[in-house]
């Protein structure tokens, strides 16, 4: 079956769907984006994902494409008619098509574009193999809250994980401290098992699968901390972890090298991720 992309009010086959070179996206990476898990037909934390998007959007002054309502029902065009069961939703908006010139246009509408894709369905056991990590200097922008297209550190640092045989890259800023991964939050285990990741600033992108993570361990009465961690505490720490829609909940088992505790994923770490499957199986209805 054709992939169907939505691009600016038109369902279009994959193949040819395209945007105008004088894209504001394209040109200054004048955009920002969200991925939205499908599992089982619904798409997971929905409104979080919105919410964020409203704050990105907020944050660079771009006005939404269109109303909360349609953009809801274009999602679910865009699952259905790509029959997507398990995978992904994509979403960016940017500032539109305009003349290159670096301050806003006006009288320019913002423009859309939507993709879906398919990805195996959960499998806690696939799910919940350990990961190595290394650790990059954090190279962006100072608004990293702002879910912003321009992800080209985080492309870089991504790329030299793959180098280096590792699944993830861990951005460490000017103090030594860890931030997050390039597509993910970074948590760890303390040795009384306290768990530990950086409070919500400009600093990091408030993931929606940290925030839906941090709600089950409160709802579990484990004890949270959010705070910054160094590289030297991480791999000292009991267990690690990162969370993300397209990593879940996913064992870190090595940091540069460095076995993080035994070396294999971390029990608490593993009881996590079965009650994130649960929180992804209590989606309400199927698009
Ligand atoms: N990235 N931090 C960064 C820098 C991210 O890009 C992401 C997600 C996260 C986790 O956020 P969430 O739990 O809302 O997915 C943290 C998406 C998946 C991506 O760029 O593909």
């Amino acid at each position: 079956m054709s992939r169907i992309a939505y691009v600016n009010g038109r369902y279009v086959p994959h193949l040819d769907a395209a945007v105008h070179i004088e894209d504001r996206g394209y040109q200054f990476a004048d955009g920002v984006y969200e991925v939205i898990a499908v599992h089982a037909g619904a798409l997971v934390d929905e409104d979080g994902h919105l919410d964020r998007l409203a704050r990105s959007l907020k944050a660079l002054h771009m006005a939404w494409p269109m109303a909360r309502g349609p953009l809801r029902v274009i999602m679910r065009q865009v699952i259905r008619r790509n029959r997507i069961d398990s995978g992904y939703l994509y979403m960016q908006v940017t500032r539109g098509v305009a003349r290159r010139n670096h301050p806003f246009p006006s009288g320019v509408r913002s423009a859309l574009v939507m993709t879906a894709r398919h990805a195996p369905p959960f499998d806690a056991a696939a799910a919940g193999r350990g990961v190595d990590v290394i650790t990059v200097p954090d190279l962006r922008w100072a608004r990293r809250d702002i879910k912003s297209t321009a992800l080209l550190p985080n492309v870089l640092a991504r790329q030299q994980a793959v180098e280096a045989g590792a699944y993830e890259a861990w951005m460490v800023d000017g103090d030594g401290l860890v931030t997050e991964g390039t597509a993910s939050n970074a948590w760890i285990v303390t040795a009384d098992g306290t768990l530990v990741t950086r409070h919500v600033d400009t600093a990091i992108l408030e993931g929606i699968t940290r925030r839906a993570v941090a709600d089950l361990a409160a709802a579990q009465g484990l004890r949270m901390v959010e705070r910054p961690f160094t590289v030297t505490e991480a791999k000292a720490a009991a267990e690690a972890f990162v969370t993300g829609t397209t990593s879940l909940v996913k064992p870190v088992v090595r940091i540069d090298g460095t076995d993080v505790g035994d070396g294999r994923p971390g029990p608490l770490t593993t009881r996590l991720l079965a009650w994130y499957g649960e929180h992804m199986a209590g989606q309400g209805s199927a698009v």
